[in-house]
């Protein structure tokens, strides 16, 4: 098999990736996270590589295999997913953010397993917002390229588009997260990349290195 050759300006290009779903503690042994795989920033990571690109992952999908000549940092929490991106951002040239950042996470963390309350059949949880990690670039953004990606069940393109206006990224990837063959946690993918000048571009459903492809020639035409 002949590895396709056509992403030419991925060599030496530094590229930062986010990918998979982070967890918000409870206690030690609870958690709460989200249904993303990691795959998609797997993907990106794979096709980069590939191409000679010098890639670091910020992972916090520490099942998957790690994609070869990759640098992996693993992660659990939004706030080592944020120190990672912080430190590596400067030197990076190119960042996609595919990971499904926690939105939430408990105000409190108990040190100790909660145990079940005998009086109550109910629990309320407490959560706070997390730090937006992406719009937190926007003040140390320099000549960096940056693209987000919006996971979205509804108003796809219209919601995708408000994260492109709000986030600081030069890119944002609308992504369907509301069927079952494409999407959170399985091997293909369908999506639409916003960019700033109104042109979208539409991609049907393929393989996740596919799609990864397909955005990588999107990507291409802005940074030679
Ligand atoms: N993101 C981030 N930090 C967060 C939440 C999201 O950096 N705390 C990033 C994601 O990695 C993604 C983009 O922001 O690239 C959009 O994430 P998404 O979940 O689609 O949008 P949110 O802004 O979190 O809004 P909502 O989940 O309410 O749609
Ligand atoms: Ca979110």
């Amino acid at each position: 098999q002949v590895r396709p050759t056509e992403l030419k300006f991925l060599k030496h290009k530094k590229i930062l990736i986010t990918a998979g779903g982070t967890k918000a503690y409870l206690d030690p042994v609870r958690y709460i996270s989200n249904r993303s795989s990691g795959k998609m920033g797997y993907a990106f990571a794979t096709v980069a590589a590939q191409n000679g690109a010098d890639v670091t992952l910020i992972s916090a999908a520490s099942h998957l295999a790690t994609p070869e000549n990759v640098k992996v940092i693993s992660v659990d929490t939004v706030a080592e997913m944020q120190q990672a991106v912080e430190s590596n951002f400067e030197q990076t040239e190119l960042l996609i953010m595919a990971a499904a950042v926690s939105d939430y996470e408990p105000v409190k963390f108990s040190t100790h397993k909660l145990k079940k309350d005998a009086k109550t059949a109910n629990l309320t949880l407490e959560l706070r917002e997390t730090p937006d990690i992406l719009k937190g670039l926007k003040a140390r953004k320099k000549d960096q390229f940056v693209v987000g990606f919006a996971a979205e069940t509804d108003d796809l393109l219209a919601n995708a588009a408000t994260k492109l206006q709000e986030k600081g990224a030069d890119m944002i990837i609308a992504n369907d997260v509301s069927k079952s063959d494409i999407g959170f946690d399985v091997n293909e993918n369908a999506v639409t990349v916003l960019q700033k000048d109104g042109d979208n571009v539409t991609m049907p459903k393929a393989s996740k290195v596919q799609i990864a492809r397909q955005i990588f020639k999107v990507i291409e035409k802005h940074l030679k």
